[in-house]
């Protein structure tokens, strides 16, 4: 008798193991695509976490948000040159304006990273805006190759492209 149930013990472990296994097995395969927008994320709190926080409120009068911000969900090429090239002077984000500067993140991010964590910040906190391809931060960064000093909105609005 007591054999009988230790050999149904066993059965049950194994059992019980084996379809934990299974169930592990398909969860990681059906996680491959929010593994992308992971590495936005992962860019993100290394390198924008400092000052645009974690929740993308920024910093009152000092960094602005990216949560609710048209530039963040607007033109997308206005974006990526924003984040290549930097931003400097007055840029009024969600009724505020912030008058500071930010340096560009062209020459320490690739065009991948730049990618992923635009279409991150595009996606959270509310934000509802399309992804951001690498492809398209390459011709971006192409176009304005000869720039060496941060944007400003008065310079961004008078560039014409699609
Ligand atoms: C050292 C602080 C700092 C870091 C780090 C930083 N920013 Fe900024 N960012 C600013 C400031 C300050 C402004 C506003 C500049 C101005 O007043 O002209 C700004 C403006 C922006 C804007 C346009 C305005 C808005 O809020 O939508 C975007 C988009 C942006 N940053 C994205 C990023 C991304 C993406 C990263 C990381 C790759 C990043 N920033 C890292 C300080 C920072």
């Amino acid at each position: 008798m007591n054999q009988v149930r230790t050999f149904r013990l066993a059965i049950a472990v194994v059992v019980g193991v084996v379809s934990a296994t299974s169930t592990a097995g398909a969860q990681s395969a059906t996680k491959k695509p929010a593994a992308a927008a992971a590495d936005g994320q992962k860019v993100f709190t290394t390198t924008c976490v400092v000052c645009h926080q974690l929740d993308g409120a920024g910093k009152e009068g000092l960094y602005p948000p990216l949560a609710g911000s048209e530039w963040v969900q607007g033109d997308e090429n206005k974006l990526i040159r924003i984040i290549v090239g930097g931003l400097s002077g007055p840029v009024e984000v969600a009724g505020e304006t912030f008058n500071s500067a930010m340096p560009g993140w062209g020459p320490v991010l690739e065009d991948k990273d730049i990618a992923a964590v635009a279409t991150y910040i595009r996606s959270s906190w509310g934000n509802k805006a399309g992804p951001i391809t690498e492809s398209k931060v390459k011709s971006i960064r192409a176009a304005m190759s000869s720039r060496k000093t941060p944007w400003t909105i008065t310079e961004l609005s008078a560039v014409k492209d699609t």
